[in-house]
């Protein structure tokens, strides 16, 4: 059995929680990527910009950086996990820097998103692009507020990516009935 491999991007420092902003140490995606690696014990990947962005979010809407380090070969891994935060309706942008240098022919993809309320946004459909020749199984969609109370979802999602559709519905059904 090969490894599992998580690609991600995620950033620390200010960020809206339900309308408030707030300081974070770790990033709401990471959260998650780090879920799937002990779930797993899958490597994680962890894609940043050369130029680092700024703490302060207003600063973040700038224009697509270069990135600090490429991964250039996935040739080793079958399933690859790629996590990102909604950024204005897609992914953000290094992740497109990242993920335009690799060759997904015959890879499954498990996308998973975190956000303020618009889920992956365009970003499926920005994936089938970005991830030609890969299969792309149902992604999970979480709000970045609710990161830390979902590990069950996401080792559900691990295990049967398209039993359900996740979001803020469906976890609420969730809790209701626990
Ligand atoms: C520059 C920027 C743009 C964002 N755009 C959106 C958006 O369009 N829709 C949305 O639901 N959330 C948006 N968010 C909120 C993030 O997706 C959300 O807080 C996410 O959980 C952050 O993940 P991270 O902590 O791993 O970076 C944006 C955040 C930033 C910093």
């Amino acid at each position: 059995m090969t490894k599992d491999l998580v690609i991600y991007f995620s950033r620390a420092g200010e960020n809206y929680f339900g309308g408030v902003l707030k300081n974070i140490e770790k990033g709401n995606t990471e959260v998650i990527a780090e879920y799937i690696e002990d779930l797993t014990s899958a490597d994680l990947f962890k894609v940043e910009p050369a130029v680092e962005y700024p703490a302060d979010y207003m600063k973040c809407i700038d224009a697509r950086p270069e990135i600090k380090q490429a991964l250039t070969d996935i040739g080793e891994y079958d399933t690859i996990f790629i996590g990102f935060p909604n950024w204005w309706g897609t992914l953000p942008m290094p992740m497109w820097t990242q993920l335009e240098q690799l060759d997904f022919t015959g890879k499954t993809v498990k996308p998973f998103v975190t956000h303020e309320g618009s889920g992956f946004g365009s970003a499926e459909r920005d994936l089938k692009r970005l991830c030609d020749g890969a299969e792309i199984k149902k992604g999970l969609s979480i709000p970045g507020a609710k990161v830390y109370d979902v590990k069950d979802m996401v080792a559900h999602w691990i295990e049967d990516p398209g039993a359900n559709v996740y979001d803020v519905k469906d976890m609420v059904a969730h809790w209701i009935e626990e």
